[in-house]
């Protein structure tokens, strides 16, 4: 028995609101440089040219590939066209990657990360730009990670990494979920009855428990944003939680960052964001199989 049984429901009221979200939604900080220097999507596409087998070049699926941002990088860096899979579940997503490449011959779907229409061992890499932790339930998409991907094939992610004590990024952390725990504990609830995948060793865990891959390489970085505290504050209101707030409370929420940023005026400030890039190997032949089904 789990110790912590799936709550359906909750699921399934954060899956629509995370549907309705990214209709309009245009990718996870483009063109941000990060302190290994490539931005977030080149450290990604890197790790898929060093899944090729033979020197051929890797089949790679980007899961949730919202408006195309990683694989237009992707297809940027020399990847062929038809060894590029996109899935995403919301189709105004689907059709907007669709105009971004403008390349036939990749495959793009609209699906379900739980449910991929992909056969068993037919992808050399997966990789994941900042969608896994609401891919819920979670457990079930890397199950389909592992069936979908071949012996000896990798998944590399990019997914929220603990902020530093101190930062900016945690004490904003710190006020929302603050603000949503008195006014809205129902959907702090929700959220949090997901495994806390910004914690490497629990995903790393997941990640074990649910397709038998184990970690080969996790490397803590930061995405520096350069802005203003009244363009920090705009981009905030795209915030998962913030989005959940009632007006009263996301005006709490403006109200107590704008006071962490009074000794900066307006003035452009870097605010590092913390994130870790995370590789996973399925081990060779005769490793853990995991079937559809
Ligand atoms: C934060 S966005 C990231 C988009 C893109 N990877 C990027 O970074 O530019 C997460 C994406 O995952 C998609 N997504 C979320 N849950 C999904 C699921 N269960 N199945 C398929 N796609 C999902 C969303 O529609 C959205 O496009």
């Amino acid at each position: 028995m789990a110790e912590n049984p799936p709550k359906p429901e909750s699921q399934r009221l954060f899956t629509d609101f995370v549907r309705r979200f990214h209709v309009n939604f245009d990718g996870s900080f483009p063109d941000v440089e990060t302190t290994l220097g490539p931005s977030s999507y080149a450290l990604l596409a890197i790790e898929a040219e060093a899944s090729a087998l033979d020197g051929t070049a890797p089949v790679v699926l980007d899961l949730g590939c919202g408006s195309g941002r990683l694989s237009e990088v992707l297809l940027e860096r020399g990847l062929p066209p038809e060894n590029l899979i996109g899935v995403d579940f919301v189709a105004e997503q689907i059709e907007r990657t669709r105009q971004r490449l403008n390349a036939p011959a990749v495959r793009l779907f609209l699906a379900q990360s739980q449910d991929l229409p992909l056969q068993d061992n037919s992808v050399d890499c997966v990789l994941n730009h900042m969608g896994l932790a609401v891919m819920v339930p979670v457990e079930a998409t890397l199950k389909e990670v592992g069936r979908v991907l071949r012996s000896g094939g990798r998944m590399a992610v990019v997914v929220d990494g603990p902020p530093k004590e101190g930062s900016i990024d945690k004490l904003y952390n710190r006020i929302l979920r603050e603000t949503v725990a008195a006014e809205q504990p129902d959907v702090l609830r929700s959220v949090a009855s997901e495994q806390d995948v910004s914690d490497p060793a629990v995903l790393a865990r997941l990640v074990h428990l649910h397709t038998g891959m184990d970690l080969q390489a996790a490397r803590s970085f930061e995405l520096l944003m350069r802005m203003s505290v009244s363009e920090y504050l705009a981009f905030l209101e795209g915030e998962y939680l913030m989005r959940r707030l009632d007006e009263a409370g996301r005006q709490r929420v403006r109200d107590a960052v704008a006071r962490l940023f009074d000794s900066y005026g307006d003035d452009q400030v870097v605010i590092p964001l913390a994130m870790q890039l995370m590789v996973f190997a399925k081990p060779p032949a005769q490793g853990h199989a995991v079937s559809k089904g």
